[in-house]
C-alpha cells in the first residue's frame, strides 16, 4: 500500500472511501465535520441524531458521499476520555478493512487528532496495515475466479505535515512491515520453516541491514555443550539452530539487552506427545523467536541508540525412536544439570541454554525472553494478555507500561522463593515439571536459574501470539506480540 501525508482538504481529494472517526455521545459535530457535512447535505449529522451509527468504538457506517469521495466510511472511537494511540490503531483497522469489503482502492483518512503528531500519524500507518494483512503464501492462484480487493493507495489527511508526521510514516511504515513478516513466518507451516528456514530468514533479514550474525548448527552446538537444546533435537531429522545476532545502536562499550526467544518450529510434545486438537497450533511454537528477529529489525531500521544481541534457540520437538524421554538428565551450556520429567515441557529447557549463554558471553544489562512457554498462563489470563515474570521491578514497570502504550498489554505474575520447590528435583540441579498447577510459575522459575544475577525478565506470550478470532487489527492466526513492545521498551518510539 502507498501511504501518502497530504494537507488538501478531504472532499477535494479522489478517494473511493473516506474515513472519518466520531466519539461516542457526540451531538454536534466537530469543526472539522462542519464544513464536510454541509456539502453532504447534513447525512453524517442526520445519522447520528436518528440513531443509526452510534458511534462505539470500532463500529463503522457507511453513507453515500460526493463524486470524488465516493463514500463516506464512518467509525467510532467510543468514549473521547478513554482515546488512546490503541484505541486510534483499532478504529483505523476496523475502518480499512471495512474499506476494503467496499472494495475501495483509494482511500482517505480526515480529522483525527492526538496530542502527538508522531503518535497519530504512526497508529493510523499500523492500523491500517496490521489491519489490512492476509495470510496468502499457501493460497493458489486458480482458486480463486477474482483476486482479494486490495487497498492500494491511503491519504492522512492532516493540517500540516510536521517533521514529527513524518517520523510517525517511517516508523508506522518500517513497524508494520516487521510485525507482518512475523506473522507470515509464524503462520508458515512446520514443513516450510524448519529449523534452517527460520535461522535463513534471520540471515535475510539481518545481512542487507549490516546486523553480525552467526548460526551454530550441530557440530559446534555440540562442542560448545549445548546438551539441552541437543536432547530436545534429538527426536528430530531437521538439524537445530543456535541464531546469534547483534545490532550495534548504541554507544561503544554500553551492555546490550539481551533478548532471547523460544524457536519451536513445531512443537509435537516429543515422547510426551500432546493431544491432536493441542497440537494445530504448535508451528506457532516460534512466536517468541520470530518477534525477537522483529524488534532487531525494527530497531535497526529505526537506528535506535541501543545495544541488543538477539539469541534464538530451534529445534523441533519429535517423539521417535532416538528422542529425549522423560527421566532423561540433562547437561545445560551453563553446567547445570536438568531433570526431564515432561518432554513437552521443552521451551524452558531449550531456553535455558540460551539463558546460558547470554549469560557467559554477552554480560548483558538484562535479560529478557519472549517465549509460547506454557498453556497455563492462558488459563490464567485469557488469551489476550502476556504474562510477565521479572526479579526486578524497574524493568517490570516498563515492560508494563510499554504493552499500556502498544496495546500488546502484559501482567505481572508473582516469581516469589515460595515457588522454587516447584523445579528442585531429587537427582539433578532443578527439573522442568512437577505436573501441577500454574505451571507458568514453575517454568520462570526454572528459566530464573540460568539468566544469572542479573535483571531478567520472562514473558510468556503463549496466548497472544495466536489466536481463534479476528481482532480490530489483528487476524486471526498469528499476531506478530512482542515486536512493537521490545521496540517501545527500548526506547525506539521516542
Ligand atoms: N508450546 C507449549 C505451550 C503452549 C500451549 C503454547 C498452548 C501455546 C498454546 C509448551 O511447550 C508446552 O507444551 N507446555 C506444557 C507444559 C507442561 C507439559 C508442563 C503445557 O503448558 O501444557
Ligand atoms: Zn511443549
Ligand atoms: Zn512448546
Amino acid at each position: 500500500m502507498n501511504i501518502q501525508l497530504k494537507t488538501d482538504t478531504p472532499l477535494a481529494l479522489q478517494a473511493d472511501s473516506l474515513i472519518l472517526g466520531l466519539f461516542e455521545g457526540t451531538k454536534t459535530l466537530p469543526d472539522s465535520f462542519q464544513l464536510i457535512d454541509r456539502a453532504l447535505g447534513g447525512t453524517i449529522a442526520e445519522a447520528i441524531a436518528r440513531k443509526e451509527f452510534k458511534p462505539e468504538l470500532n463500529e463503522t457506517f457507511v453513507l453515500p458521499g460526493t463524486r470524488k469521495a465516493h463514500r463516506i466510511l464512518l467509525v467510532g472511537l467510543g468514549e473521547a476520555e478513554k482515546f488512546t494511540q490503541d484505541r486510534l490503531r483499532q478504529a483505523i483497522g476496523s475502518a480499512m478493512k471495512a474499506a476494503r469489503d467496499l472494495r475501495a482502492k483509494r482511500v482517505s483518512i480526515a480529522g483525527f487528532s492526538l496530542p502527538s503528531d508522531r503518535e497519530l500519524v504512526q497508529a493510523i500507518v499500523e492500523g491500517a496495515e496490521l489491519g489490512l494483512y492476509t495470510y496468502e503464501e499457501c493460497q493458489s492462484k486458480n482458486n480463486k475466479d477474482e483476486p482479494a480487493p486490495r487497498v492500494e493507495h491511503l491519504a492522512i489527511l492532516l493540517p500540516k505535515v510536521t517533521a514529527q508526521a513524518e517520523a510517525g510514516l517511517h516508523a508506522g511504515i518500517v513497524t508494520a512491515e516487521a510485525v507482518n513478516w512475523v506473522r507470515d513466518i509464524t503462520n508458515r507451516p512446520a514443513g516450510s520453516l524448519t529449523p534452517s528456514d527460520l535461522a535463513a530468514e534471520a540471515r535475510a533479514m539481518a545481512e542487507p541491514r549490516g546486523l553480525k550474525i552467526k548460526v551454530l548448527g550441530k557440530k559446534e552446538l555440540k562442542a560448545q555443550g549445548f546438551g539441552c537444546l541437543l536432547a530436545v533435537n534429538a527426536g528430530s531429522t531437521r538439524p537445530p539452530a543456535f541464531i546469534i545476532i547483534e545490532y550495534h545502536g548504541g554507544k561503544k562499550g554500553d551492555k546490550p539487552y539481551a533478548l532471547v526467544g523460544k524457536g519451536l518450529t513445531f512443537d509435537a510434545g516429543g515422547l510426551c506427545i500432546k493431544p491432536s486438537a493441542g497440537m494445530l497450533e504448535m508451528k506457532s511454537d516460534m512466536a517468541g523467536a520470530a518477534a525477537v528477529l522483529g524488534a532487531i529489525r525494527v530497531l535497526a531500521d529505526l537506528r535506535v541508540p541501543v545495544n541488543v544481541v538477539g539469541l534464538i534457540s530451534s529445534t523441533e520437538n519429535m517423539p521417535g525412536p532416538t528422542a529425549y524421554k522423560p527421566g532423561d538428565i540433562l547437561k545445560n551450556y551453563g553446567g547445570l544439570t536438568v531433570e526431564v520429567v515432561d518432554t513437552d515441557a521443552e521451551g524452558r529447557v531449550v531456553l535455558s541454554d540460551a539463558l546460558a549463554y547470554a549469560d557467559r558471553n554477552y554480560d548483558p544489562r538484562a535479560t529478557i525472553d519472549l517465549a509460547t512457554l506454557t498453556g497455563s498462563i492462558i488459563v490464567a489470563l485469557g488469551p489476550h494478555v502476556t504474562g510477565l515474570f521479572s526479579n526486578d521491578s524497574a524493568i517490570a514497570d516498563r515492560l508494563y507500561q510499554a504493552g499500556q502504550k502498544t496495546g500488546e498489554r502484559v501482567w505481572p505474575m508473582p516469581m516469589w522463593d515460595a515457588y522454587t520447590d516447584r523445579i528442585e528435583s531429587d537427582i539433578a540441579d532443578v527439573k522442568n515439571s512437577d505436573h501441577s498447577k500454574a505451571d507458568c510459575i514453575a517454568a520462570a522459575k526454572f528459566l530464573e536459574k540460568f539468566a544469572g544475577k542479573r535483571p531478567f525478565a520472562h514473558l510468556d506470550i503463549a496466548g497472544p501470539s495466536w489466536i481463534d478470532d479476528d481482532r480490530p487489527y489483528e487476524l486471526k492466526g498469528a499476531t506478530g506480540h512482542g515486536v512493537r513492545l521490545l521496540v517501545e521498551f527500548l526506547g525506539g518510539y521516542r
